[in-house]
């Protein structure tokens, strides 16, 4: 089989890893991928946006199915634009992605079908969320309706800064279109916990789970970032937990799509929080986390690509996902600055140390080739990942790995996985 896969991020260079894995693929590129995906696909200068492009080249290069991991080209419709050629590939159609892609859509979604989650009202004028603002209690989250980066949720803890936040994000626009709707909703407390599954419109398998670190700093200090480490499995994802979502989140939130025409086919990610209330959905997400996915297919058992043409062809319910009874961290390595202002460019040594391995991994996030060595290009570089039989030893690997590489301005949080001595 030959496989694309589209996207440049660490999400990408793990599933290219485990799609490499599988024996029925024989050949993989990647559209438009970076320095380490380049050593195990042909990279394609061809951006996640460009879909005429993206189709024209699966075509000329008989592509057998196509993966896209990035959230930007499914919510702008990348599935239809490969399924009108006749093209099989593994994600949501637009009319499924804006489970994602419209964070006022979800949470109607959720009033609608009874699954739990922040009470909330969505706002599409200035005027009647500021007014609304008057009543409410602090703190309040805010959020801008479409994708923006993951910096479109606002914290505010006085009306002060709420009202400053509807400017920002309603006004100002700083995340534009994103911000012609806001939702408004309850503040929770409670873990995070981050739950992939596989979904073939009908049928849902859950991954195992993993625990983000969004803040910059130790401590979750600092700004919100793309993600600074993970670590899987979460020991606060009990059996009860599980149980819970089972019943009131994962089947609920499938089939609500399905009553609504818009069948889900791909991977739905659910932020959790675990509320002294009980489970309650933060947010969904169309696709892989990153860098969650680093942690959870390493651990991974089954040959991925059975596990995504089940999705496509609604024969789901015939696979058994099966993970490794371990642990995984990655924590990433970014560029000092990050996510402000940073510089780039930036040789990094090392790679040699991870040849070979299956217990440690490098995945690439922001790096590209500068001749022959491989230069930072990004604010998130690497993301170092080891393997362990707990979670502790997987910890104490993965900041043994992250000593392997070096580049200059290496900065990376020193408390990743913090949360497992307090399970
Ligand atoms: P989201 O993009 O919706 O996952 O939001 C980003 C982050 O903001 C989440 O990971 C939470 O840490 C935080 N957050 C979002 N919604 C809420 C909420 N209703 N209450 C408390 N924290 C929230
Ligand atoms: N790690 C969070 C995300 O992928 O959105």
């Amino acid at each position: 089989m030959k496989v694309l896969i589209v996207g440049s991020g660490g999400r990408e260079h793990a599933i290219a890893w485990k799609v490499a894995k599988s024996e029925k693929v024989s050949k993989i590129y990647c559209a438009p991928g970076n320095a380490g995906i380049a050593g195990i696909a042909e990279c394609v200068n061809i951006g996640a946006m460009e879909f005429e492009k993206l189709v024209a080249f699966a075509k000329e290069k008989e592509i057998d199915l196509t993966i896209i991991g990035m959230d930007d080209p499914l919510v702008g419709g990348v599935v239809d634009a490969f399924e009108a050629e006749g093209l099989r590939v593994f994600g949501p159609r637009k009319n499924a992605a804006i489970l994602e892609g419209s964070k006022a859509f979800s949470k109607d979604l959720m009033k609608k079908y009874d699954i739990p989650t922040a009470a909330y009202e969505n706002f599409d004028s200035p005027e009647a969320a500021l007014e609304y603002l008057e009543t409410s209690t602090y703190p309040i989250v805010l959020k801008a309706d479409g994708l923006a980066l993951g910096k479109g949720v606002l914290i505010c803890n006085t009306k002060e800064e709420a009202k400053d936040g509807v400017k920002t994000l309603m006004l100002d626009k700083q995340f534009g279109n994103a911000g012609n709707t806001i939702v408004i909703e309850e503040f929770m407390t409670g873990r995070e916990v981050s739950v992939l599954s596989f979904v073939d419109g009908n049928t849902i398998k859950i991954m195992t789970s993993a625990q983000d670190h969004k803040r910059a700093k130790d401590n979750d200090e600092g700004l919100n970032t793309g993600g600074m480490g993970t670590f899987s499995p979460s020991p606060f994802y009990t059996a009860e937990v599980d149980e819970f979502c089972k019943k009131y989140i994962y089947q609920k939130t499938v089939d609500a799509m399905k009553a609504e025409g818009r069948e889900f086919k791909g991977i739905i990610f659910f932020g959790l929080m675990l509320t002294p209330n009980g489970p309650k959905v933060l947010e969904y997400n169309a696709r892989f986390g990153d860098p969650e996915t680093q942690v959870v297919l390493p651990r991974m058992k089954n040959d991925i690509v059975d596990v995504f043409e089940a999705c496509i062809d609604g024969t789901l319910d015939q696979i058994e996902l099966e993970f490794e009874d371990n642990a995984a961290v990655c924590v990433v390595l970014a560029s000092d600055g990050y996510p402000e202002h940073y510089e780039k460019g930036f040789k990094i040594t090392g790679f040699e140390n991870f040849e070979g391995r299956d217990d440690y991994f490098v995945f690439h996030a922001g790096t590209k080739y500068d001749g022959d060595d491989i230069v930072t290009n990004g604010g998130r570089v690497l993301g170092v990942v080891a393997k362990g039989e707990d979670l502790k030893t997987a910890r104490a690997n993965a900041y043994e790995a992250t000593k392997l590489v070096d580049f200059a301005n290496k900065y990376m949080r020193n408390d990743i996985g913090k949360a497992i001595d307090e399970a």
